[in-house]
């Protein structure tokens, strides 16, 4: 089976490269060997190559620079993905296409399912949500997987930024009413062959590890594996801020985005493990030296 994976550069398509390379015929194309804001590349490029499966991990990911720049989110996360979901078509291939918890408002209070109404409150959530739609018009077998606080080894996030903080001061805070659940890079990369067969169901599916966390709760459990695994930090505990003192953002972001991958496991019979086993698991193969 031949894979092409865009955004092999990022924080996720590096873990795909990493995990699939020893399993799978794999090309990976980062930002510099095909950018998604030039369409006829993207045709040259797509077209003179062949494989099964597109994996696009490629995005505008930075939420607050979306509100401003809403045309290249529009270009990158929605028209880009049309033009590769037709080319993938067209060459009989499956595309496998990631997009975000943030295509949903936050008001619910339970996990959101793949049927539930998508209403984004962002620019970024906004392109996410047309990108879906671009994919899933195009071909019924296109998988569309949400994902949500990615996180991994190839670029830091949330988690790094926190166990930084910690070691250089003695106080650190997070905020406390804002709720959704950590995934793991290495779990994805774990999930997503379930799915390269092209008789293997498409549409929306969300995968997240199991679970459900606040981002203070999600920080301090990071300094208790840091503590647990004899990492050193100067902060032990993590104090509570509040969404709506984050004034320096500039996107609305939604409050609750839990994804539930009640629909994942009924596919295949598999659960995903929980984010405090994922999220120990990271620090204890990327922070400890034991
Ligand atoms: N990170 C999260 O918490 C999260 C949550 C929910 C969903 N997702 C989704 O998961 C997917 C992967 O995200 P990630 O965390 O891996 O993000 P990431 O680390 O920011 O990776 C995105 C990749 O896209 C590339 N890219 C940006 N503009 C491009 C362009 N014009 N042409 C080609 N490549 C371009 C970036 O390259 P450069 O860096 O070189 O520009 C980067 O390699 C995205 O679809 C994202 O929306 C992520």
């Amino acid at each position: 089976m031949k894979i092409v994976i865009i955004g092999a550069g990022g924080r996720l398509g590096s873990a795909l490269m990493r995990e699939y390379r020893d399993r799978f015929d794999v090309v990976g194309l980062n930002h510099a060997q095909l950018d998604l804001s030039n369409f006829d590349e993207i045709r040259e490029t797509l077209c003179a190559t062949n494989f099964d499966v597109l994996v696009n991990a490629a995005g505008f990911t930075n939420v607050d620079l979306c509100e401003t720049e809403r045309d290249q989110a529009f270009l990158i996360n929605a028209e880009a993905p049309r033009i590769i979901a037709e080319i993938c078509r067209d060459k009989g291939a499956k595309l496998l296409h990631f997009s975000s918890d943030y295509v949903f408002d936050g008001e619910k209070r339970e996990p959101y399912v793949e049927s539930d109404f998508a209403n984004p409150i962002s620019v970024y959530g906004e392109s996410k949500r047309a990108g879906e739609q671009s994919v899933l018009q195009t071909a019924d077998r296109h998988l569309v997987a949400r994902v949500s606080w990615v996180f991994g080894p190839d670029r830091p996030s949330f988690i790094d930024g926190v166990i930084q903080r910690a070691q250089e001061n003695e106080e650190v805070a997070a905020i406390g009413d804002k709720f959704s659940t950590p995934t793991y890079t290495h779990d994805i990369a774990q999930m997503l062959p379930r799915f390269f067969e092209l008789n293997v169901e498409g549409g929306v599916l969300h995968f997240a590890n199991a679970g459900e966390c606040s981002w203070q709760e999600y920080a301090q459990w990071a300094l208790d594996c840091c503590q647990g695994f004899g990492i050193s930090a100067k902060a032990k505990t993590v104090g509570a801020l509040k969404l709506k003192d984050m004034k320096n953002w500039v996107a609305r972001r939604p409050a609750y985005s839990v994804l539930s991958s009640a629909k994942y496991t009924q596919l295949t019979g598999a659960s995903p493990r929980a984010w405090r086993d994922a999220v120990a698991d990271y620090i204890r193969r990327f922070y400890s030296k034991t």
